[in-house]
């Protein structure tokens, strides 16, 4: 059976060469990196030249790239390795539960937290953050891009902003990543995470861009590894990836490559509205990352649709893998003001760069059938089927 995956969102297919490039890391070179002899040196110097190769994808300084487990691990050492008690922190309704979560975990612990709203396209406004702070603030944490819509936030007003009040401002860019540049010396800001399986490099590694002078609280106690910011045995292969991935990702950004998926993502989702009615897309208007749409199609429960669209051989998503299966709507689409019905009824898709033209064609040949058969067993269709 032919299959086709359009949820690069949730993670991505390790590319080959970044395969090969981490292949020797788990037999030849198999040294600790912290070793002093020859097969550390060996290892440490992959470390090394894969904190380069992510330095040069984020614009920043090797030294102020610390390696991490994955986006999670990124975005709680920014939160926690900042933020006390009694602490303010400035977040928005639409992170994700990386970042949520931890905010909850923070309030629990004795800090405040504003949640700045979005409008209708998904975007924060950074007059609502200004109008957040309060004395006591230490720290602004709002998403580079929303890994559900792909709307891209104002991340380089929001550092304005936190520069002025003089306070941290940390984004999750995990979902930005290797989709488009990213210079953290023009956004401003002086934390950003970045996660390895979003970018075709594998899962379980990631990174956390600190500007230099920045004092994080460490999570992981142990040894001086990272400038004694995380502790534990480097994943020398997992980072090894990462470096590749970093630098196909600049590459690709630097021939246009994301500009040509940012026309196919476009070609999906003028197909769509013209083939399916009562449909529409989320987050429209607003600026995105090129590789993702989020579409409505009504009178449709998502989940309903991501199964009969995987039953034939299409894998797409209903929002965040991590909440999909959850009964609530998501907590993006309703931040936007989606009816719980609509933001129910809402799929993602999210490309890669393994994906085909033959692909873009097959997806197209079985969404606007698979909505009209299951739209042919929704009574709530069927009943306003006149007004069609
Ligand atoms: C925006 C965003 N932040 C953080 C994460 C978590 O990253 P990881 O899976 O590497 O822990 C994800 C993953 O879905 C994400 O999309």
């Amino acid at each position: 059976m032919r299959r086709v995956y359009f949820d690069n969102n949730a993670t991505t297919p390790v590319l080959p060469e970044v395969f090969e490039a981490m292949q020797p890391y788990f037999g030849e070179y198999f040294g600790n990196a912290s070793s002093i002899h020859h097969h550390g040196q060996e290892t440490r110097a992959a470390v090394e030249r894969a904190r380069e190769s992510v330095a040069a994808l984020l614009g920043c300084r090797p030294s102020e790239v610390v390696f991490t487990s994955g986006g999670t691990e990124g975005d709680n050492l920014a939160i926690f390795g900042l933020a006390q008690a009694g602490d303010h922190v400035v977040t928005s309704t639409i992170e994700h539960h990386a970042v949520l979560n931890s905010c909850k975990h923070l309030e629990a612990a004795g800090c405040e937290v504003t949640y700045v709203p979005v409008d209708d396209r998904c975007l924060v406004d950074p007059d609502d953050v200004r109008r957040a702070l309060r004395p006591n603030t230490k720290l602004i944490t709002i998403m580079m891009a929303n890994n559900e819509t792909g709307v891209l936030q104002p991340v380089e007003e929001i550092a304005k902003v936190a520069a002025e009040a003089d306070v941290y401002f940390h984004s999750d860019g995990v979902q930005a990543a290797g989709k488009v540049p990213i210079d953290v010396m023009r956004i401003g800001c002086d934390l950003l995470s970045i996660s390895g399986h979003k970018m075709h490099a594998p899962q379980g590694v990631g990174a956390l861009y600190v500007r230099k002078g920045t004092i994080l609280q460490p999570m992981l106690y142990g040894g001086s590894h990272e400038r004694s910011r995380r502790a534990g045995t480097e994943n020398v292969p997992g980072i090894v990836g990462l470096g590749k991935a970093a630098e196909l990702a600049r590459e690709a950004l630097e021939r246009g490559d994301l500009a040509k998926m940012g026309a196919v993502r476009d070609r999906i989702q003028q197909t769509l509205l013209g083939a399916v009615e009562a449909t529409g897309v989320n987050g429209d208007g607003a600026p995105r990352v090129p590789n993702t749409t989020n579409m409505y199609f009504d009178y449709i429960e998502g989940e309903a649709l991501v199964i009969a669209l995987d039953l034939k051989g299409l894998a797409v998503s209903t929002g965040a893998a991590c909440s999909s299966g959850a009964i609530e709507p998501s907590h993006v689409l309703t931040a936007m003001g989606l009816r719980p019905d609509r933001a129910r009824a809402s799929l993602r898709f999210s490309l890669g760069k393994q994906n085909t033209p033959e692909d873009v064609e097959f997806a197209l040949g079985v969404v606007p059938s698979t909505v009209a058969r299951l739209r042919e067993l929704s009574p709530v269709y069927n009943k306003t089927a006149v007004s069609h």
